[in-house]
């Protein structure tokens, strides 16, 4: 079975002041039995990292560089995310896939550096609206998922998340038909490549999880947790996210 996941994708928000609301989410859910990643911004890794730890929460990076070190001015290395006690790291999210040009490529190459390290790389997909309304969402999914992933990719460190680029931020997310749809390829496409060792990859869907919508989405087959951006800086979102993903563990 694969792990359940909680992950929280904060993006470029959050001061140090936000520190206080991991406490604040234990006070709220007590113990949990799925995992809780809070992916905060660079600046308070360290600190997350530290006080996550007393929680039982883990903590990711938001992106990282495909080198280890080097003359790259602003980047950040998957060693230094692991050293700052991350344990895993969002990989290909859109809005860098979009604002940065990554593409799958150089996605994949961060999915190497990140397990060289031994970071778990959380790798996002998804598609467009003129794909979805094109129909060729499957063919797109199936394209980025092939190329973002490295040859000699270890399929026991990997979590791979959908994310609709068009549910991202906006409120709307895909009915769940389309969501069964998209997941239940996504793991006859792990089957195909990884074998046995697919079963254990966690899917999480991403785009708009919230707390009015979380216990039905989550209820869908192959959807293992959830990536969650705004509702994941909502201690209180937050906290019913996990409850309802914790409902199904
Ligand atoms: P959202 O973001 O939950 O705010 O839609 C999800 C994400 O971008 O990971």
């Amino acid at each position: 079975m694969p792990r359940k996941i909680a992950a929280g994708n904060w993006k470029m928000n959050g001061l140090s002041a936000d520190l206080d609301q991991i406490e604040a989410l234990y006070e709220r859910v007590g113990s949990q039995q799925c995992s809780v990643i809070f992916c905060p911004p660079v600046t308070l890794l360290s600190d997350f990292s530290a006080q996550a730890a007393c929680f039982g929460y883990e903590t990711g990076g938001q992106h990282c560089h495909s080198a280890q070190s080097g003359a790259y001015t602003g980047d950040i290395s998957a060693q230094m995310l692991q050293d700052a006690g991350a344990r895993y790291v969002i990989l290909g999210h859109s809005e860098r896939r979009m604002a940065h040009g990554e593409t799958d490529q150089e996605v994949a190459q961060c999915v190497a550096a990140a397990q060289k390290v031994g970071l778990t790389p959380i790798v996002c997909l998804g598609e467009s609206l003129e794909d979805r309304a094109a129909g060729t969402t499957l063919s797109v999914i199936g394209a980025q998922l092939a190329g973002s992933l490295p040859e000699g990719v270890d399929a026991s460190n990997l979590v791979i998340a959908y994310e609709p680029i068009w549910a991202i931020g906006t409120g709307k997310i895909p009915s769940h038909q389309e969501i069964e749809d998209v997941h239940g390829f996504l793991r006859s496409e792990l089957r195909t490549r990884f074998g046995p060792l697919a079963e254990e990859i966690s899917l999480l869907y991403g785009g708009s999880v919230k707390p009015e919508n979380a216990a039905e989405i989550f209820a869908i087959s192959n959807v293992d947790g959830g990536l969650i951006g705004g509702a994941s800086m909502d201690t209180d979102a937050f906290a019913a996210i996990i409850r309802a993903l914790d409902a199904r563990s």
